[in-house]
């Protein structure tokens, strides 16, 4: 019978979802749900108690203590689409007896996609927190959340605190932070983690808190259990208030909002802006603001009805696995990727996802036939999470890494101790072709025409090899190739020429060398003051420089002991090519262990610009804002992130004027600076 098949289905795949072993996509997840609640609601008769539609979660483990919630934590109703949302609101009119939406007022908030938890306060002291569980009962996980920084330890009661106060929001992994545990996971050769989801499910589940504190985990408090004492509170919105007040990280996207058409609003723009965010959210959540009226429409066994999530769709497709192919990059690597039967995946169409490297491909066991989950990982990289094992064809055989370079037929070598597998040759094609369009992109020598048709015609007609040659073109004999039009050429001619004033580091930065990225390479100029002086430097000498380190230190002489290397340098002075480094700044170091972030665009300086003018001062100008920062500036149009999080961690915020300032003084204007301290506040 379906309805029993639904019921054995909706368990199962709870229970893997739980484990972070998902093995259908979420919306997948939601349209089996949805299914069994649709047949239950047509056949009364088949209700039953254990169906999981009257559940909340999945069981809870057996590896924490089991912690009984006090006020159930309950589930979300889900709606796919505005008409849904809108019937809800009709049964909340319905349920509070009123005429007409104006007279409800809602709280519109974000659904955050992390894990719930809820926390317990008794007399201002943190003492437990537990996961949600089966709603009833869940894990006590107090030890790991303790090493959340952002979650309050204390709460202030002084002056009529509540004695218990039970704290319920969302722990999440910000997107940044995800990124940077899958770019240290690949480091050291281990398998990427799929989703900021799944890992946050993980980080909270360790047996050892100082691996949950080494997660970067942050919280948004959305809701709240049993309250014992503390103000009288009218409203949700004013119950989120108070818990910001009180310390707790609330999230500044909430609006408490009048009419239904405002929620609308507020869906549709998150909708439409979800990816502006640096966290994960599937949809949006909304609530009735006012706790009376929350009393009077009460629960159903599962969910609220005075809340209703809007989803939004989803981020995930299965589709299939054509082919697994191998492509060479600048340095030899060859990487797998997927051929995807094309699918639509958060608004634009995918056809290929890389797969890492073969340990990846083994680990994840995806082969060619298979049907695939494929997600974009933030947003913007397609991702293939791995296959719906349930949808394997029978004999399907594991995909197995080429022995030969796919373009040179050299043979494929994967060093010890390396996840990665290279083709040595160094005169193979493909990497020249991606080496060369590499040299030429905006992050290394700015040729701009010089793009991926353009580099492999060139390199066809046989009138560049190397990198080393784009500066001895025979533009003569461009103009003679068909489809090169006479001011095409002119233009891209005037491209390489304008390139050859490079900064030293852009060209240090093109060359590709192992390891050595845009910091480094400005290190290095800067440092040795020219490419000869970096070429005749020893490891040990650009060790000792601020920001470079042995690794990239060996790489950089590894490097320069080719002779093919020593030979592109003199093709670069004979062209013409920059291979000074900065003058040494004369400026007086006011930033000297200051660390300044900008964001939005300045009138007077440019990006690169607003960062030579805090380096050539002795300071740092990270990508991002944390405790470290001085101060940042904001521009128009800033990142509403960085705005938030210098909010949140108090950091001194200024205009481009105090930015003037600050680079002239080294004073954060408005802000006293250390040498003057405060007095003694007794
Ligand atoms: S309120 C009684 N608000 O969504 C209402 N939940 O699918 C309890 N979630 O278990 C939930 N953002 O883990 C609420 N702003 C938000 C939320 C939110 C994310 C999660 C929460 C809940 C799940 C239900």
């Amino acid at each position: 019978m379906r309805v029993l098949e639904l019921r054995q289905l909706v368990r199962d795949h709870r229970i893997r979802y739980e484990n972070d072993e998902p093995t259908i996509p979420d919306a997948d997840f939601d349209a089996l749900f949805r299914e069994l609640q649709d047949l239950e609601a047509a056949h009364p008769e088949l209700a039953s108690d254990d169906s999981p539609t009257s559940e909340v979660g999945a069981p809870r483990s057996a590896t924490f203590a089991p912690v009984e919630h006090t006020v159930p934590m309950m589930s979300l109703d889900n709606s796919f689409d505005e008409d849904e949302l809108r019937e809800w609101s009709e049964r909340v009119a319905r349920g509070l007896e009123v005429e007409t939406d104006a007279e409800i007022g809602y709280m519109c908030e974000l659904k955050i996609d992390g894990i719930a938890l809820s926390m317990r306060y008794e007399d201002g002291v943190l003492v437990q927190a537990a996961t949600r569980g089966n709603g009833r009962v869940g894990d006590d996980i107090t030890a790991n959340a303790m090493t959340i920084e952002v979650i309050p330890k204390e709460i202030d009661i002084t002056g009529g605190g509540p004695r218990v106060l039970e704290v319920r929001g969302e722990v999440y992994m910000p997107v940044p932070v995800f990124d940077a545990l899958n770019v240290a996971q690949e480091a050291a050769g281990l398998p990427r983690y799929a989703n900021p989801r799944n890992t946050t499910a993980g980080s909270l589940r360790q047996k050892d808190p100082s691996i949950t504190a080494s997660r970067g985990l942050a919280f948004w408090a959305y809701q709240l259990g049993q309250v014992e004492g503390g103000p009288e509170l009218a409203s949700h919105s004013a119950a989120i208030d108070w818990l910001g007040e009180l310390g707790f990280p609330i999230n500044p996207e909430r609006r408490p909002v009048p009419t239904f058409d405002d929620v609308i609003a507020f869906a549709r723009h998150w909708h439409e802006h979800r990816h502006d965010l640096d966290y994960e959210i599937d949809g949006a959540v909304i609530k009735v603001d006012s706790l009376d009226a929350q009393r009077r429409l009460g629960s159903t066994a599962r969910a609220p009805r005075w809340a209703m999530a809007y989803k939004l769709p989803p981020e995930e497709k299965t589709t299939t696995l054509l082919d697994i192919q191998v492509s060479i990059g600048r340095t030899g690597k060859a990487t797998p990727f997927a051929v995807l039967d094309p699918v639509v995946v958060a608004g634009s169409t995918v056809q290929m996802a890389t797969l890492h490297n073969s340990d990846q491909v083994a680990l994840k066991d995806v082969r060619p036939g298979d049907t695939v989950i494929v997600r974009k990982a933030g947003d913007v990289i397609p991702e293939v999470l791995g296959p719906v094992l349930d949808q394997r064809p029978a004999d399907l055989p594991e995909w197995q890494f080429p022995i030969d370079c796919p373009t040179c037929t050299h043979t494929l070598v994967r060093p010890e101790g390396e996840a990665h597998t290279f083709c040595v040759n160094p005169l193979c094609p493909a990497r020249q072709q991606t080496q060369i369009e590499y040299f030429a992109s905006r992050g290394a020598m700015d040729i701009e025409g010089m793009g991926e048709k353009v580099v492999s015609r060139f390199i066809e007609e046989s009138l560049i090899a190397d990198v080393g040659d784009i500066y001895g073109i025979d533009w003569d004999r461009v103009l003679e190739l068909d489809r090169f039009g006479e001011t095409a050429v002119r233009n891209l001619q005037a491209s390489v020429d304008a390139s050859k004033a490079r900064p030293l580091a852009s060209l240090l930065v093109g060359l590709g060398i192992r390891h050595l990225g845009p910091s480094g390479a400005e290190a290095l100029s800067s440092a040795f003051g020219h490419m000869d002086a970096i070429i005749a430097a020893d490891v040990e000498a650009m060790a000792a420089v601020d920001g470079v380190g042995p690794v990239i230190a060996q790489s950089v002489a590894d490097y320069f002991a080719s002779e093919k290397a020593l030979a592109l340098i003199e093709k670069f002075r004979a062209g013409g090519v920059n291979l000074t480094g900065p003058e040494r700044s004369e400026l007086p170091q006011v930033l000297d262990g200051l660390s300044i972030v900008v964001t939005g665009s300045l009138e007077n300086y440019s990006r690169d610009g607003a960062a030579d003018a805090i380096k050539s001062r002795g300071g740092k100008n990270p990508g991002s804002v944390s405790k470290k920062t001085t101060a940042v500036v904001i521009g128009s149009e800033p990142g509403a992130s960085k705005v938030t999080k210098a909010e949140d961690l108090g950091v001194p915020m200024i205009d481009e004027a105090g930015f003037e300032q600050l680079l002239e003084t080294g004073v954060v204007p408005g802000v006293e600076s250390d040498a003057e301290p405060e007095p003694d506040a007794d």
